[in-house]
C-alpha cells in the first residue's frame, strides 16, 4: 500500500479510537493451544486494525498492549509477550513508516529490557515526522500511573519555581500525560466480553463513547470495526450538556459534527458554568 494521505474522515467517524485488546488467552484455550499462540494471533489482529484506520482516515489509534498489572502474569507469559513485542517491532516498523504511521509508546518502560526500550525509542524517532496515523501503543501502562507521573512532573516544576501552581488547569495537566498533544479518544472499544476500563486512559475517557464486544481480539475483522463505527455514528455526544439544541450561539448547543471534548474544554464550555438542569450525559 502507498503512503498516500488519508481520505478525509466524515464528521461522524471517530478521530481517535482507543482499544483494550482482550481475549487472546481464551482464543488459544478454545483451541487447546498455549496462551502465547493467542497473543501471536492478537498481533495479526493489530495489523487488521491499523489497516482499517488507515483506510478510513482515522487519525489516532491507541492500543493497550501491556498493562502495569500484566507484570503479575506468570514469568513465561510475560517473557513471551516481550519477545513478541520485540519481533513485532523488528518486523513491522519499516512498513508502518512507509505507510505514514507515527509510533508512540506510552507507559512506564523501566521494567522492559534494554533492547526493547532501544527499539521503541528508535521507532519513535524514525516515524516522528509521519502524520497519516498516530499509533500509540500503551506498554507498562496504567491510567493511575499516568495521572501520578503527570502530577509528579508538574510538582517538580512548581518546586523548581518554573511553574505557578495556580496556573495548572485541565489543559496543562493533560499536557503532562502520555497522550499529550492528541485529542481525547472519541470511541473506546473493548473486545473479549468484559465490561471494564481496567485502568486504561482514566483521564482521557471522561467523555468517550464506550463500546464492548464479545469478539475475542484475535477474531477481530473489519465487520467488528464496522459495527463499532456504526454504533458510534448513531450516538449523540452531549459532553454533559442538555440535548436538542442545534443553535451554536445558545449555551446548550452540543453537536458532534463541530465539537469534541477537548474543544469544549478549551472554549470553557465544559468545566465552567454548566446548566445541570437538563440531562447529564
Ligand atoms: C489480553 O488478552 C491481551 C494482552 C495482555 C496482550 C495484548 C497483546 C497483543 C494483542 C499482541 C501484540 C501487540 C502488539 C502491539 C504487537 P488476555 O491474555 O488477557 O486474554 P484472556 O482474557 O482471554 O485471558
Amino acid at each position: 500500500m502507498s503512503a498516500a494521505p488519508p481520505l478525509a474522515a466524515p464528521s461522524n467517524l471517530p478521530r481517535h479510537i482507543a482499544i483494550i485488546m482482550d481475549g487472546n488467552g481464551r482464543w488459544a484455550q478454545r483451541r487447546q493451544r498455549p496462551r502465547v499462540v493467542g497473543h501471536r494471533a492478537g498481533a495479526r489482529a493489530v495489523n487488521v486494525c491499523v489497516d482499517y484506520c488507515l483506510e478510513k482516515g482515522i487519525a489516532t489509534l491507541t492500543l493497550f498492549a501491556f498493562s502495569s498489572e500484566n507484570w503479575r502474569r506468570p514469568a513465561d507469559e510475560v517473557g513471551s509477550l516481550m519477545h513478541l513485542f520485540l519481533k513485532a517491532l523488528e518486523r513491522e516498523v519499516g512498513e508502518l513508516h512507509r505507510r505514514g504511521v507515527r509510533l508512540r509508546f506510552i507507559g512506564d518502560q523501566t521494567g522492559f529490557g534494554r533492547e526493547l526500550r532501544e527499539r521503541m525509542t528508535e521507532a519513535e524517532r524514525l516515524t516522528a515526522g509521519n502524520g497519516r496515523l498516530v499509533l500509540n501503543v500503551a506498554v507498562g501502562y496504567g491510567g493511575r500511573w499516568d495521572i501520578v507521573q503527570a502530577a509528579r512532573a508538574l510538582a517538580r516544576r512548581a518546586a523548581a519555581g518554573e511553574l505557578d501552581p495556580e496556573t495548572i488547569d485541565q489543559d496543562r495537566f493533560a499536557d503532562a500525560l502520555g497522550l499529550a498533544g492528541l485529542p481525547e479518544p472519541d470511541l473506546f472499544i473493548r473486545t473479549g466480553g468484559e465490561y471494564r476500563l481496567s485502568n486504561f486512559l482514566l483521564w482521557h475517557l471522561a467523555y468517550t463513547e464506550l463500546w464492548f464486544t464479545p469478539c475475542l481480539w484475535p477474531d477481530l475483522d473489519r465487520s467488528v470495526l464496522d459495527a463499532a463505527l456504526a454504533v458510534y455514528a448513531g450516538r449523540e455526544r452531549r459532553f454533559g450538556q442538555i440535548t436538542g439544541n442545534s443553535d451554536p450561539t445558545e449555551p446548550g448547543y452540543a453537536d458532534s459534527e463541530h465539537t469534541d471534548a477537548s474543544e469544549l474544554h478549551r472554549s470553557g464550555r465544559v468545566g465552567g458554568d454548566l446548566d445541570l438542569r437538563g440531562d447529564v450525559a
